[in-house]
């Protein structure tokens, strides 16, 4: 598909698997400069050689864990360095882990909040000044933080904070015509919902009124309109991207 992202620097983190990878994948068909981010140092390298093969005009890497602040920091400072500023900025980055609510640990809450949630607010507030006028940003909430999850409480609530921080965000970037726009995926087959597809993935298929799981290219795509000029009224928005799951309840 063509979205008319030639040149467009961006940063995409969770690259190095899943939705964040296909996103890479897709922006770099366009012919963008990237910088790729993630703690997998090694898919990480694999991803960044596949986007250069795509088309992309430039790809930086930068492995590292999110939830230590300094990091983000580094972040700011290759995007200054490597693409002297940035018009897209992706952080898909997460994770998802399981306990009931009475056996849900302090340290469960914070590894889940701190990457999903706090890291997306510090990579936010490192790259805005850096942000070109016009720029846009796409955040991942989850169908979970929609209808909440059994079992997953902390990463329910990190996903419906998201849409508290988008929608904060939006009035007070909008001056600057930056756009904030959040994805809200149901179950998208990558190795996160890996536990999941084996213990239900045939029920989940069977609600879903297309009958199916999605790719993460079909969200990769949906991320590559938000970025483009295609959606430039379109700010503010929760988009699910769930084949019609949500019509299941
Ligand atoms: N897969 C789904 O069905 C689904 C549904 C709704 C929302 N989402 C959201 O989409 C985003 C991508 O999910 P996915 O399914 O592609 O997951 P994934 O597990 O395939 O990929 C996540 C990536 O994030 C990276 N990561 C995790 N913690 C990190 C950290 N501390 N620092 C740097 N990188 C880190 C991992 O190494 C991995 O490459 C997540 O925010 C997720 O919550 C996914």
């Amino acid at each position: 598909m063509n979205w008319e992202l030639t040149h467009r620097r961006a940063v995409i983190t969770g690259a190095a698997n899943g939705i964040g990878r296909a996103t890479a994948l897709a922006l770099a068909a366009e012919a963008t400069r990237l910088l790729v981010v993630d703690l997998d140092a090694e898919r990480l390298a694999e991803t960044a050689q596949v986007c250069r093969s795509a088309g992309a005009l430039q790809v930086e890497t930068f492995a590292g864990d999110l939830t230590v602040v300094e990091n983000v920091r580094l972040v700011g400072e290759l995007v200054r360095k490597q693409l002297g500023g940035l018009d897209l900025l992706v952080p898909a980055a997460g994770i998802i882990e399981r306990d009931p609510i009475e056996q849900l640990s302090d340290e469960h809450w914070d590894r889940v909040m701190n990457i999903n949630v706090r890291a997306v607010f510090q990579l936010t507030r490192e790259l805005l000044p850096q942000m070109a006028d016009r720029g846009s940003i796409v955040l991942f909430s989850s169908d979970a933080g929609r209808r909440g999850s059994p079992g997953k409480a902390a990463y329910a609530t990190s996903k419906a904070a998201i849409i508290g921080l988008a929608r904060s965000i939006v009035g007070e970037v909008g001056s600057r015509q930056i756009r904030v726009n959040v994805v809200q995926p149901g179950f998208i087959e990558t190795q996160m919902n890996a536990r999941t597809f084996l213990e239900k993935g045939d029920v989940l298929a069977a609600e879903t009124p297309l009958g199916r799981h999605g790719r993460p290219e079909e969200v990769a795509q949906v991320v590559a309109f938000l970025c483009s000029d295609a959606s430039s009224f379109v700010n503010g928005i929760v988009l699910p991207i769930n084949g019609g799951h949500y019509m299941a309840g």
